[in-house]
């Protein structure tokens, strides 16, 4: 297997500070082949009942064009039984790197922790190219926050 999948860049944004806290969100190179992605979250409100997550993928073209997914569904319903296809193998992909692992309500720190990405972790048949995932967090009916996480496709020169 000649090429591999790694995270480029991330981007959180708290939209409302005083329910949503990023204690972390970045990515940390941990050797030639691997970036480690680390998001860790702080829901200062007591107890978020109600979230709907925005998935969004874009295609880098001349700047990012929407790709394949364009979907919301309610996350709280997704964890007490997954429905959508699309959200089980995203979830599929960290859910070993998380405490995302119940349903509703959440309090407290939400992290994902050295989430790495492997062509085993997300087979797709996809070209090498830069990918954007998009997650708006909807809770209470206004986005509170925003992941933005790149990835691409990058070719092992070492087997070459
Ligand atoms: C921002 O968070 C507070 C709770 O900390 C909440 O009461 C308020 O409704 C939120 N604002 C918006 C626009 O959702
Ligand atoms: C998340 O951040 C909080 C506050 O900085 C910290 O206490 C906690 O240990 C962190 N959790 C993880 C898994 O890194
Ligand atoms: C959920 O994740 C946390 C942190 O990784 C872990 O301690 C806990 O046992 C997990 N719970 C379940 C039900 O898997
Ligand atoms: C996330 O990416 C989308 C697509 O490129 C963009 O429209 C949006 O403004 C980005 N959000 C943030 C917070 O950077």
């Amino acid at each position: 297997d000649a090429a591999s999948m790694r995270w480029s860049n991330v981007i959180c944004v708290s939209y409302n500070k005083s329910w949503v806290r990023f204690n972390e969100c970045r990515l940390k190179a941990v050797s030639r082949q691997y970036v480690h992605f680390n998001l860790n979250i702080t829901l200062i409100q007591s107890s978020t009942k109600e979230v709907r997550v925005h998935q969004q993928l874009f295609k880098r073209e001349t700047g990012y064009k929407p790709f394949l997914m364009n979907s919301i569904y309610d996350a709280c319903k997704f964890m007490r039984k997954p429905f959508d296809p699309i959200a089980i193998m995203i979830f599929k992909s960290y859910r070993k790197f998380t405490n995302i692992n119940h349903t509703c309500p959440f309090t407290g720190h939400v992290f994902i922790k050295d989430l790495y990405l492997s062509t085993e972790v997300m087979r797709l048949p996809l070209p090498t190219v830069d990918y954007l995932l998009s997650i708006k967090w909807i809770m209470y009916r206004n986005t509170q926050l925003t992941t933005n996480i790149s990835y691409q496709f990058v070719e092992d020169l070492i087997f070459k």
